[in-house]
């Protein structure tokens, strides 16, 4: 108690034990569990940071901003099959030789979809149910795969999971349960990033219950802390890992350890890289990659003004249009001078939010307007510390559908649109490889290659990443043959058909 009362006075926050006489033993042990891991000099500054920067006026950067000169971006929409073709078997190589891990950023409270668990445990309602989770670990063991194919050896792409207090414990239990996903239990490392409290306008921690501080996870460039936090770099030197693709929990499309990528950015030289699609529209809530002030960087949807979005070259394109799709690549030797010199200079990003908090009496309010301050880095943010950084640029229907609202009238980016994107990509590769649909009538469905995310697919086809992670190999099993939908091909049912 005492330890407490002097952590909270050196952080200038000793009103967050008003109500410690009215707590509960257990309560009192929840709350110290809270505080005791914040090292209090630095949790007086966040308080003090937060509360300024809310009432300093951030000076827009749009003026400082610069599209990305073509030269800077690498394309697989726009490269030779050949060099794809290079590009790929160059990251199938490092895969081979286990120098290549997958980070996944599962920190998030995922307060637009608004569902109690992790996002990644969602199901879109695919035919087969599959969740994120599955559909990410089922990714890894087909990549895996390809590459001992090559080789003639096992191999491992380690998974890294960070978790917050959220989210682990639902993952680590979501996992068992599922028994890794046929994964090695000891090739998936989950770590947890560090909580902050939420500040008010003043300054103040504001509590959401009386023993309970609101917390957030500190932003998903929390990640960097947390590698130290966790010795997660002495784990990857321990598997000899050099590689890292770091990705977002909730792109259904996302290719995990994508050899094409990989072997872009490990051609180039490069120690930090970034996938980007083409933006939808001026407004989709996406970070732009451009150069700030002749710097590389992401400066997201949050901060850059309606005008700036809305700029168009002659051509009518947009001006900022290399949108962040969250897929980054690192060097682990870039991830080691970012933890140990960089860290630091990271600038937190302010988010003002509605906190529900309790009142002078004790009662929990929902307030209608913003009354708190979240303060979050960004994985980003570390782009201005790389000595070759480079952008690569994806086709969005391949490669980019992100999960992030409920689905309501007029909502972007939900359950449905991910699965539609995710079932139309699957019933494209099923028509390449020479399926034939039919109707209930045993009529041929004529093939559309046309992707409209709005609409479902001609017929419904869900492909398991187990038996082809991007179309390839699915001629043996579907070449000529007629199939009525939904068709769903899984290991077994290929078995059956090969
Ligand atoms: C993010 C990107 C944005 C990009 C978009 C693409 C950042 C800061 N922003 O925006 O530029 O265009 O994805 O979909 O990267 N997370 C944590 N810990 C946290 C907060 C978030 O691990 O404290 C994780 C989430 O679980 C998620 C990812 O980071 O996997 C992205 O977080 P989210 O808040 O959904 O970012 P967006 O605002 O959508």
């Amino acid at each position: 108690m005492m330890a407490l009362r002097e952590l909270l006075a050196v952080a200038g926050q000793p009103e967050v034990l008003r109500y410690w006489e009215q707590l509960s033993d257990d309560e009192r042990r929840l709350l110290a569990a809270e505080l005791e891991p914040l090292e209090p000099r630095e949790l007086r500054a966040h308080c003090e940071e937060a509360a300024r920067a809310r009432a300093r006026h951030t000076a827009p950067r749009d003026r400082l901003m610069e599209p990305l000169p073509g030269e800077a971006i690498g394309s697989s929409i726009r490269t030779e099959a050949e060099i794809l073709r290079r590009w790929k078997e160059r990251g199938f190589h490092e895969i081979s030789q286990n120098q290549v891990a997958v980070l996944l950023l599962a920190g998030g409270q995922g307060t637009r979809l608004g569902v109690p668990y992790p996002k990644g445990m969602y199901d879109v309602g695919l035919p087969s149910g599959k969740t994120l989770y599955q559909i990410q670990a089922e990714r890894i063991r087909k990549v895996q795969q390809l590459a001992e194919e090559r080789v003639g050896r096992q191999c491992t792409v380690p998974w890294y999971i960070m978790t917050s207090e959220f989210t682990l414990e639902p993952t680590q239990k979501f996992f068992t349960q599922h028994n890794y996903f046929g994964l090695v239990k000891s090739n998936v490392v989950m770590f947890e990033q560090r909580m902050l409290p939420a500040v008010d306008f003043n300054g103040k921690i504001i509590l959401e219950q009386k023993g309970r501080i609101a917390m957030a996870p500190d932003g998903n460039g929390g990640l960097y802390r947390a590698l130290t936090n966790n010795k997660i770099l002495e784990d990857m030197d321990r598997r000899r890992i050099r590689f890292v693709h770091v990705y977002c929990v909730d792109n259904i499309l996302v290719k995990m350890a994508d050899p094409v990528f990989i072997g872009f950015c490990v051609e180039k030289g490069a120690d930090c890289g970034a996938k980007v699609v083409e933006k939808a529209y001026p407004t989709e809530p996406v970070g732009v990659v451009c150069r700030v002030d002749g710097i590389y960087q992401v400066v997201e949807y949050s901060e850059v003004s309606q005008e700036t979005v809305e700029q168009r070259n002659t051509d009518g394109r947009l001006t900022f249009n290399a949108g962040n799709i969250c897929n980054h690549f690192f060097t682990v030797e870039f991830l080691k001078s970012v933890t140990e010199e960089f860290e630091p200079q990271l600038k937190p990003h302010v988010a003002v939010k509605k906190i529900p908090h309790i009142d002078e009496k004790g009662n929990i309010v929902k307030p209608e307007t913003p009354n708190g301050i979240k303060m979050e880095k960004f994985v980003f943010d570390v782009f201005q510390f790389s000595k070759k950084f480079v952008v690569f640029e994806v086709l969005r229907e391949d490669e980019f559908s992100p999960l992030k609202n409920a689905d309501n009238a007029g909502s972007k980016d939900t359950p449905s649109t991910a699965r539609r994107a995710l079932l139309w990509q699957h019933y494209r590769w099923a028509v390449q490889a020479g399926a034939q649909f039919l109707d209930h009538k045993n009529n041929r469905i004529s093939p559309l290659n046309q992707f409209q995310e709005a609409e479902e697919p001609p017929a419904v086809c869900e492909i398991s990443p187990l038996v082809s992670c991007e179309g390839e190999g699915l001629e043996e099993y579907l070449k000529d043959r007629e199939f009525h939908s939904p068709l769903l091909l899984t290991e077994k049912t290929v078995a059956a058909l090969g």
